[in-house]
């Protein structure tokens, strides 16, 4: 299902933060939005998924114009929200995270439900003998793996991510991108916000650039990694920081690890 964003501002009480964003998703596309710290990539998801009400502007998810309705309302459209940080419940087990991604689903056919559980967990096989584990106990990869797979249970046509690659060693962001890029491949509809441009950039295909509540610079993420606003301006450390290394990933003994609990 596509999306598509005309023209939306959002902010915080009187703070304007977006700045008129325009956006668009088409059916069965990876969108990655980058851009620094700041620059209202979180609030555009916010914005997007109802959980801040835009001022103006209108949102539309395939022909329906879904603009100023609520998260619930939202989700049964098509639209789920991965938040940043994987904001898992810490002491309830995987499964029942997993249950509760399915919500909104609740009054559907338990088969659909059964199927979107399957799915999700075919994508994260390291879930599965966890399932009865408290989700505060796993790593953060399998956190975000599970803020996910969780995600997907809401069975959606759209999957909007908010940082999924914060805080984890290289080698599970490339896992992480890699399941984001089979889930667009499977014809689902995803907009990835990142600092991290060059692991977005990998599976794009397309990218935004944003910096202060507007979107700055659009095209193909080839085409941006060679543009000098993109390597030199305005990404703060969100470009050159946090590039792995070229060659062989072996882990470095200062790269953040997997093992951050939350
Ligand atoms: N809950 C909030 N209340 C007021 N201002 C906020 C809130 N959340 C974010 N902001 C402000 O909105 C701007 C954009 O923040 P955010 O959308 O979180 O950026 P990003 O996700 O790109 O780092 C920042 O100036 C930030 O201080
Ligand atoms: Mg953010």
């Amino acid at each position: 299902m596509s999306l598509e964003v005309r023209g939306l501002h959002a902010g915080y009480g009187r703070l304007p933060v977006l700045h008129g964003i325009d956006l668009d998703a088409a059916d069965g596309e990876l969108v990655a939005v980058i851009g620094a710290n700041g620059a209202g990539k979180t609030t555009l998801l916010r914005a997007l998924s109802g959980l801040l009400t835009a001022t103006a502007g209108t949102v539309r998810l395939g022909d329906a114009d879904v603009t100023g309705l609520g998260p619930e309302r939202l989700a049964r459209a098509g639209l789920a929200h991965v938040p940043e940080n994987r904001l898992v419940f810490p002491s309830l087990s995987v499964d029942d995270n997993l249950v509760l991604g399915g919500y909104t689903r609740r009054r559907g056919p338990a088969a659909e439900r059964s199927r979107a559980r399957d799915r999700a967990l075919a994508l994260f096989p390291r879930l599965e003998p966890r399932m009865r584990q408290a989700a505060g106990t796993l790593s953060g990869g399998e956190q975000q793996m599970l803020a996910i797979a969780r995600g997907l249970m809401a069975q959606p046509r759209v999957l909007v991510l908010d940082e999924p690659s914060v805080g984890l060693a290289p080698r599970l962001v490339g896992e992480i991108f890699s399941a984001l890029g089979r889930l667009r491949d499977g014809g689902l509809t995803l907009v990835v916000v990142e600092q991290n441009a060059r692991a977005a950039f990998a599976v794009a295909d397309r990218a935004y650039v944003m910096d202060r509540g507007r979107v700055v610079l659009e095209g193909e993420p080839a085409t941006l990694m060679s543009d000098p606003r993109v390597t030199a301006g305005f990404l703060g450390g969100g470009f050159a920081a946090e590039v792995p290394a070229p060659g062989p990933a072996a882990p470095r003994p200062s790269a953040p690890g997997d093992g951050g609990r939350r």
